[in-house]
C-alpha cells in the first residue's frame, strides 16, 4: 500500500462565510473545512440523505448537515447526533504555499 497527495484547491478559495469548500477528487465529492487552527477534509455527501455537507454549518470542529441537522465531528468523521449514525470518510490534508493537498491511499 502506498499513499500519494493530490492537489485539492487553493486555501484562498474556501468561503470565508461558511468555512467550507466543495471539490471533486477522483470522481468523489470532498468537503474542505477551514477550522480555527487547521484545514480538514471529509467526504462531502451526508450518508443519511446525500445532502452536501459543504452547505452545512461549521461550529466548534463539527459540521451540521443542512438537510436534517445531523452532526459529525470533522476531525474523526464520527456521527454525533441523530439522525446520522454512519461515520463519514476523513482525509489526510497538508497545506503548502497556500495550496491544499489530500492524502490518498493506493494499493
Ligand atoms: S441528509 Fe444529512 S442528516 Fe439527513
Amino acid at each position: 500500500m502506498s499513499g500519494s497527495w493530490k492537489l485539492l484547491a487553493d486555501a484562498a478559495d474556501i468561503s470565508p462565510d461558511t468555512g467550507t469548500l466543495r471539490t471533486m477528487v477522483d470522481g468523489e465529492a470532498v468537503c474542505i473545512y477551514k477550522l480555527e487552527d487547521r484545514i480538514c477534509a471529509t467526504q462531502d455527501r451526508c450518508p443519511h440523505g446525500n445532502a452536501s455537507l459543504s452547505e452545512g454549518y461549521v461550529e466548534n470542529g463539527t459540521i451540521e448537515c443542512p438537510l436534517h441537522q445531523g452532526v459529525f465531528d470533522i476531525a474523526s468523521g464520527a456521527p454525533l447526533c441523530p439522525p446520522v449514525t454512519t461515520p463519514i470518510k476523513v482525509y489526510a490534508v497538508k497545506v503548502e504555499d497556500g495550496r491544499i493537498y489530500i492524502g490518498t491511499e493506493e494499493s
